[in-house]
Order: C-alpha cells, then structure tokens, then sequence
C-alpha cells in the first residue's frame, strides 16, 4: 500500500524531462522475444508494470536485466512459450506476448491478461486477428492457447482499431509466409514506436501511424538498440497539475504533437501553452473556464487515458466541462472519490457532466485505477488543505516516481510505503 500526502495550495514552478512512455515501453519489451536477439533499450521508465515484464521474460528464459533507465533483454535462449495466470494478470500489456511468443515457439499459452479495472477489456480481436494470419486458437476458461500451423499473410480488417490488437497482428504477421495488411490500424505513437523498434529489428514493416501497416516478413538482425519515445499522457499529466494548481512549468523530452488535443483543452480552459518540437512551456493563475466538450476516441482524438487527469483540473473551472468517455465504459470511477473533495461531478451513461465550483476541500481518497490515481492527485493539489491518497501501487504502475516530479516543481507531496 502507497499513501499520498498532499497539502494543496502550492504552485507549480521549474523544468522537467518527461518519461519514456509505458504504452510504448511494454510491447516493446514483449516484442522482443518475437525473435532470437540482444536489445538494448534507453529512456525506460521505472514502473511496477516494467517489473512485471521483466519477470515475465526472465520465465521464458530471457536474459532480462535494468540499469536506471537502461534494459538489457537477450532473447536468444527462450526455453517456454507459456505465461502462467500470475504473471498474466500483472497488467493488461502482457496480452502483446501473445503474438510475440507465437511468432517465435509456434505455439504460445497464456492466460487472460490482468491490468486496471476500466469495465470489460475484451482480447476478441486480437484472436480474430491471429485466427486470419492462420493460427489455431483455442480459449478455455480463462486460458488462451494458439498454435501457428502455416501462418500465410493475409489482409486483416479490424472493426475497430484497437491497440493491442494491432501490435498482436504485427508482431504475428513477421513469420506468416507473404504479405500482411492490416486495415483500420490503430494509429497511436506507441504503435510507431514499436514499428521503429521492429525495423532495427530487421523486420519488414511499414505505415504505422496511418490506418494502414503492411508487415512483409523480416530478416532477423541479432542486436538491437532503440530509445523509447517520451510518454505523452505523464506530460498531460503533469501540464493538468500545473493547470489545476497555477504556476509555469516546462516540460523537456517531449512531443508536444503527440497530445495536441490535451494541449487545446487546457488552452480554451485560459492555460497558456508554448511549444517546441521537443518541449512545452505552461502557464495558468489557478483561474480556469470550462474547455470546449471532450471526447474520448482513438488517436489522434483526445486519450482516454488523459480524460481523468483532464477532469480533475477542470473541477474548479468557470462553468460546465463535459466529457464523453468512448473507449471504456468503467473509466469514471474516479469521481466518487473526487467528490469527497466537494466536486460537483453528475454522470449519465457515457456523459459527465462537471460544473466548477469554488474551492475544493482536501479529503481521504482511495485510487481506484492507475490514471483515476492520477487525477486524485491533482484534485488534492489544487484543494485547500491536506488530502491523504490510499494507492494500491497503481500509480507507479504507469509514473515514474510522480511523488518526486511533483516535488521537483514545488508541490507539497510526501509519499509513503506501507508493507
Ligand atoms: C487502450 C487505448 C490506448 C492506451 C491503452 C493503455 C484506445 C483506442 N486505446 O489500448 O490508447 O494507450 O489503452 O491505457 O484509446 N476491444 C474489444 N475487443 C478487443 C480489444 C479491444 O472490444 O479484442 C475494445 C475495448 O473493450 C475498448 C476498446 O476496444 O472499448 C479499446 O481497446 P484497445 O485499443 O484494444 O485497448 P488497449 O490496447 O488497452
């Protein structure tokens, strides 16, 4: 158990280099058994979830090493092709081994994948999308065993363009015989990254990034070395800190066009925003109005994972902020706990509704999920006295010592592990 110690009130001020982004960093991690090579990564963010993947290579038998922000992954000896439920349910990401391990043994046995509470996160298209490539898939319970048989290239069309699935069907179609095309790709940076890594990697692929990825095979190189590109929902997260808090903040190792649609919100919310190609400077007095509505939808739409962060700084906005949430049906269970606060939050189905009020009051509050964590946080930054967060060890799941980023700007947070 992590306790949060928050007093509100401070402002933001000074410089911060981002994280590398988890989204990327763990199918990442799992593609690297798809083959048998060395990678090296840099810009690894220590997170639970990163621990977890490390845990799970080392059981197939990898090499699996971190230094700092560096891993060593040698992939060259992998002796199963089985994650066992414990490991499994660890974190959503494990799912992408699926494809990886498939590629690689022929055959791969895992359980249904852990990771945050966020309503039904169903893998059918990720099935669906092996079953096309030619794979065998059997599901009992909660296991999922698949054997490769021929996997042929063939087109694969998602009905929706769903992350996991896109990187399983990527990561499969480097062994299928001939050409894959996968239409209605999911587009998400983290998917591009991930295609980077697989080029160094010697694999044939291209169009990430559009709704189109064609994968034509690969030509095995035995080392790789590749830096994970800069996580743009803790960059939002930190910008919604700051928005909700007042202050200047900058951030460093940044893609600000990566979360455009985050950084117009917080500029019609009265934030204002400078940005470079590798960094963004934000600036707001506290005082927010309510931004345009926010949507949830796929990239390049507005991040699911940034429509809590979003909501908590807008609590105290002048006016009405409405916010549909189109990816995950379980992904406001942050409000009741941002209630506590004196929020003044109303929900309908898909729709919430967030009328500003005054002053927040600071409360004892329960994080229910890795970006609801996040967004208590911010919400007891910007509310009048002491609020005490009760974590799961979810917010480290996916931030990178958020208690010392925060520190570093000014905040008021002390951070507390309980055995
Ligand atoms: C999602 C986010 C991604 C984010 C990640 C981590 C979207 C579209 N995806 O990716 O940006 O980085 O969480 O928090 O915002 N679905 C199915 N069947 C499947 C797979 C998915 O019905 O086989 C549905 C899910 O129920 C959900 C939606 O598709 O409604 C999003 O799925 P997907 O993109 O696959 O989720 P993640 O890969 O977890």
């Amino acid at each position: 158990m992590n306790i949060w110690h928050i007093t509100g009130g401070n402002r933001l001020e000074g410089a911060i280099s981002v994280q590398g982004a988890k989204n990327a960093v763990l199918p990442i991690m799992a593609a690297s058994v798809a083959t048998g090579a060395e990678t090296e990564l840099d810009g690894v963010p220590d997170l639970r979830d990163v621990e977890a993947t490390l845990r799970i290579l080392r059981h197939l038998g990898c090499t699996a090493e971190r230094t700092g922000t560096h891993v060593y992954i040698d992939s060259r000896d992998i002796c199963r092709c089985d994650v066992p439920h414990t490991l499994m349910r660890e974190l959503r990401s494990s799912v992408i081994f699926l494809g990886a391990i498939l590629a690689r043994c022929g055959e791969a046995s895992l359980s249904l994948p852990g990771g945050c509470e966020l309503g039904p996160r169903p893998v059918d298209l990720h099935l669906e999308a092996l079953r096309t490539l030619g794979a065998r898939v059997t599901e009992r319970g909660g296991d999922i065993v698949c054997k490769a048989g021929a996997l042929r290239g063939a087109p694969i069309v998602l009905p929706f363009p769903s992350v996991g699935a896109t990187e399983n069907a990527m990561l499969c179609a480097l062994v299928a015989e001939g050409e894959t095309v996968i239409h209605n790709a999911a587009r998400e940076p983290e998917i591009v990254d991930l295609q980077t890594y697989l080029r160094a990697l010697g694999a044939q692929v291209s169009g990430a990034g559009t709704s189109t990825i064609t994968v034509s095979g690969m030509r095995p190189r035995a080392h790789v070395h590749h830096t994970i590109l800069p996580d743009r929902i803790a960059a939002s997260t930190l910008l919604c800190a700051c928005a909700a808090s007042g202050g200047d903040i900058l951030l460093e190792n940044v893609h600000p066009s990566h979360f455009l649609t985050v950084l117009d919100s917080l500029s019609e919310a009265g934030c204002d925003i400078i940005t470079q190609s590798n960094a963004v400077r934000l600036r707001s007095d506290g005082s927010l109005i309510a931004p345009r509505p926010i949507v949830t939808r796929p990239y390049p739409g507005f991040p699911t994972d940034a429509q809590p962060p979003l909501m908590a700084a807008c609590l105290k906005a002048r006016g009405t902020t409405v916010f549909t949430e189109n990816i995950f049906t379980g992904r406001y269970r942050h409000v009741e706990e941002l209630r506590r606060l004196g929020a003044d939050v109303t929900i309908a189905g898909r729709v919430a509704y967030i009328s500003g009020v005054e002053t927040l009051t600071g409360a004892v509050l329960t994080a229910g999920d890795l970006r609801g964590g996040a967004a208590l946080i911010i919400a007891a930054l910007a509310a009048e006295g002491e609020s005490v967060i009760y974590d799961e060890q979810l917010i480290e799941r996916g931030y990178d010592h958020l208690d010392r980023a925060l520190g570093a700007l000014g905040a008021s947070v002390r951070f507390e592990r309980r055995a």
